[in-house]
């Protein structure tokens, strides 16, 4: 399979956290990087310059802006969705305007930016959506809306693969476990809980992520379709 000498990679959600990982990993490894972010405006300006990927604007949950976003940045040979939110805690409480948002931005974004991603992308690109291990497995109380947005995702990913396959594109998940970050960090309240879920009780790192997500980018992994590959340390076994 050939690969452009610069893949034009579109990374949303890269100024913290695994996003930042994915940053790093993909431009350090030559790709034309261009990443999303919402708020975090100094954060990305400080990855933009430090790895020379170019940092925009734009808020997933605004479809609209989202799509116009994806389309201007095209023809993307790797798309990689990370942006995403985490409502937790007793449903009875959620306020529904953050489980909405949550929604916006963990399952529309995904689906509406990889359909516009796939209307120009070459023969053979990437589609990569960073979900959870929590779509398969969710041992805890408090997480039902997360675990939903994630465990929704999984159904895109696999009808995605089948309308994208016959062009040699993949569309894949990366499951993650707990990840080291802000959204989740390794020395918060939750962490020894999760901990004890886990066959390697350890938060993993943020580059660990991104390596295996470089993998799957990679022309090695071209019969790598329609699935979840969760990378957990044991989280869900
Ligand atoms: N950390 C974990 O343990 C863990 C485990 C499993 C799955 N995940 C998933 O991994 C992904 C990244 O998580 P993380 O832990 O790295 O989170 P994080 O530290 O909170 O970082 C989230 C990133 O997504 C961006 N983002 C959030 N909402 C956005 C929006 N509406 N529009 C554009 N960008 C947005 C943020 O940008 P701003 O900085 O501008 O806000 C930031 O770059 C999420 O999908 C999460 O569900 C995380």
């Amino acid at each position: 399979m050939s690969r452009p000498h610069r893949p034009k990679t579109l990374i949303l959600g890269g100024s913290r956290g695994i996003g930042a990982a994915l940053v790093r990993k993909f431009a350090g490894d030559g790709g034309d990087v261009v990443f999303t972010y919402a708020g975090a405006h100094e954060a990305a300006a400080t990855l933009a310059a430090e790895t020379g990927a170019r940092a925009i604007r734009v808020d997933s949950a605004d479809r609209d802006a989202l799509v116009a976003a994806v389309a201007a940045e095209g023809p993307i040979d790797i798309l990689l969705v990370n942006a995403g939110t985490a409502v937790i805690g007793d449903p009875l409480g959620l306020e529904a305007d953050a489980v909405d948002n949550m929604i916006d931005v963990n399952v529309r974004a995904p689906y509406f930016a990889a359909v516009e991603a796939g209307r120009t992308m070459p023969d053979n690109g990437r589609i990569l959506i960073i979900g959870s291990t929590n779509g398969d497995r969710i041992p805890f109380a408090g997480a039902a809306a997360y675990a939903m947005t994630k465990s929704a995702m999984q159904g895109m990913v696999r009808g995605l693969a089948r309308d994208f396959g016959p062009r040699g594109i993949t569309v894949n998940s990366i499951q993650p476990g707990p990840v080291d970050t802000d959204m989740n960090p390794s020395n918060g309240p939750m962490a020894d809980l999760m901990h004890s879920f886990m066959a390697i009780g350890r938060h993993a790192h943020a580059d660990e992520i991104a390596d295996y997500a470089a993998f799957l980018a990679s022309p090695a992994a071209a019969m790598i379709t329609g699935s979840m590959q969760t990378i957990d340390g044991g989280f869900g076994a």
